[in-house]
């Protein structure tokens, strides 16, 4: 039987890489995209891959695809959570609808995806649910203040979830935690910063200055895409899936002192449910 996978942000980079992937590997795959037009005709040559809209800040949106995956599979399989942008003002700089825009999408978005998607994931024999995060969503850093609450709101919502999901609906959850990607996410973040007055003339140009001089005097490469895919794809088909994975092990060495205790968090997630649920 075919498994069915959809996928939010799949316009580019690691959405529209993991979109590729499975849909040559036989996955019926619902790739969303704010330009289904766009999208369709470039890659009309690959079977399986079907764009379809999906304005992860609006739940109607979501609502019409799963009415469509319900008229024609009935069931998702795997849901991808990953559309997401970055943001480097700090929260002394950035106005409140800034701020707002970024819980919209990397927050709210994963939301309202979630309950959207959740009687097609509960009609799966087995079902999984991956969200991006990133190592942002387990360290804070300087300037990206914004993004890392972001990120970190939504290791909450889903370790949360997989304490009971997997139990109550055979849903597995994860949270994919990548570093450095090359896709258009620094460019988005970076056009962002331009468009609202660059780099300010302001008490944290001197901690602006040092964060850039060291970001180019680090000699990580980041990872491709096309790297995260393929282990989406490893990810799809592992026994035992984790809570939580870093992509690389320059993000593993970045947030081990925040896992070395429970790299999976598999562990955190057993005890809680024991403590609070009764269940092993
Ligand atoms: N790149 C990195 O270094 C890095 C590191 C850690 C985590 N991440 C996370 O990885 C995920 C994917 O990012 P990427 O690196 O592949 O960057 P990307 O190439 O910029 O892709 C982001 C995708 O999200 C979509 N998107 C943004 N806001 C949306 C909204 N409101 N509704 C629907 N779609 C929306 C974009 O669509 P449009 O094309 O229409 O804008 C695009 O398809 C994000 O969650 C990001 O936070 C990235």
């Amino acid at each position: 039987m075919e498994k069915i996978i959809c996928i939010t942000g799949a316009s580019s980079g690691v959405g529209l890489a993991t979109a590729l992937k499975f849909a040559n590997e036989g996955w019926i795959v619902y790739a969303g995209t704010r330009n289904v037009e766009r999208d369709q005709k470039k890659y009309a040559s690959v079977n399986n891959l079907h764009f379809v809209e999906m304005e992860v800040k609006d739940p109607a949106s979501l609502t019409k695809v799963m009415d469509l995956i319900t008229e024609q599979y009935g069931r998702i399989d795997l849901l991808f959570c990953n559309a997401g942008f970055g943001f480097i003002r700090t929260l002394g700089q950035a106005s409140i609808e800034q701020i707002q825009s970024v819980f919209d999408t990397n927050v709210y978005g994963v939301i309202h995806t979630i309950r959207a998607a959740l009687p097609l994931l509960r009609k799966s024999e087995s079902a999984h649910i991956v969200a991006t995060s990133s190592v942002g969503g387990l360290v804070g850093q300087p300037l990206n203040e914004i993004y890392c609450a972001s990120k970190f709101a939504i290791e909450g919502l889903l370790e949360s979830l997989a304490t009971y999901y997997k139990p109550l609906f055979n849903i597995d959850v994860t949270l994919l935690e990548p570093g450095a990607i090359e896709s258009n996410f620094a460019s988005t973040a970076l056009n962002q910063l331009a468009e609202t007055g660059g780099v300010l003339e302001d008490e944290y140009k001197p901690i602006v200055d040092t964060y850039i001089d060291m970001f180019s005097k680090r000699n990580s490469v980041p990872q491709t895409s096309e790297a995260i895919a393929e282990l989406m794809y490893e990810l799809a088909y592992m026994d035992s899936k984790p809570l939580r994975i870093r992509t690389s092990e320059a993000a593993e060495q970045f947030v081990s002192h925040k896992v070395q205790g429970d790299p999976t968090g598999l562990q955190g997630i057993t005890q809680t449910r024991k403590i609070q649920l009764a269940m092993e």
